[in-house]
């Protein structure tokens, strides 16, 4: 895909194929997330991949997802967990770095996965704690975010069309309310 398409098509996706990611395309994403600029190149990320859907299932039960509102990931083929390792944080202007860090990481490998018409969808949405004890993670860590992976499925469900509806995600706010030119031309 050209970049433009990339990035005007990608959308949340919550409801995939059981087909598995072919190993060349995972690592690809993978790649893309490695690649990614930091503060001081420090590279906080450090990713947990999950390929095996049967494992998937159980960290969808065992995990807390809130609400159990993001229990769709135990349809997909793949799961990556992105943390972020506190040790490698950067403050500067009293801000920590790793979150950033592992943001700009994470957003690569999903738009490298849409590349390849692999679907994704950012959840912030489970227990850190919960999360934390059923992975062994380090203490030095934090839990960014985690995202399943997976082609996506043919129909949404009603489900999936219900959360889309609710977070209004189709809704951009106009470059007028979040851009500032400086100075600005209006007197
Ligand atoms: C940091 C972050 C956290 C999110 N957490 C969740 C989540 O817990 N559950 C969920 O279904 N979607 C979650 N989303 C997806 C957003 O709802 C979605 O990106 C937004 O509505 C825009 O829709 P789009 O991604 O389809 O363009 C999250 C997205 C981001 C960037």
């Amino acid at each position: 895909m050209e970049f433009s398409e990339v990035v005007i098509t990608r959308r949340s996706v919550r409801d995939f194929l059981p087909d598995p990611i072919p190993q060349e395309v995972l690592e690809e994403i993978l790649e893309a997330g490695r690649l990614a600029p930091s503060a001081q190149n420090r590279q906080p990320w450090r990713y947990i991949v999950f390929t095996d859907n049967a494992e998937i299932k159980k960290l969808a039960l065992n995990t807390g997802l809130i609400g159990l509102s993001n229990i769709f990931i135990r349809s997909a083929p793949c799961l990556i967990i992105a943390c972020a390792d506190t040790k490698k944080n950067v403050r500067i202007n009293q801000q920590d770095y790793y979150l950033v860090d592992t943001a700009i990481s994470f957003q690569q490998m999903v738009l490298a996965a849409w590349n390849r018409g692999v679907g994704s969808c950012w959840l912030a949405a489970f227990s850190e704690k919960k999360l934390r004890a059923y992975l062994r993670i380090p203490k030095s860590w934090r839990i960014v975010a985690l995202s399943p992976f997976g082609y996506p499925a043919d129909k949404k469900s009603l489900y999936s069309k219900t959360l889309t509806a609710f977070a209004g995600s189709k809704d951009r706010l106009p470059l007028s309310e979040t851009v500032t030119f400086y100075p600005s031309e209006k007197k």
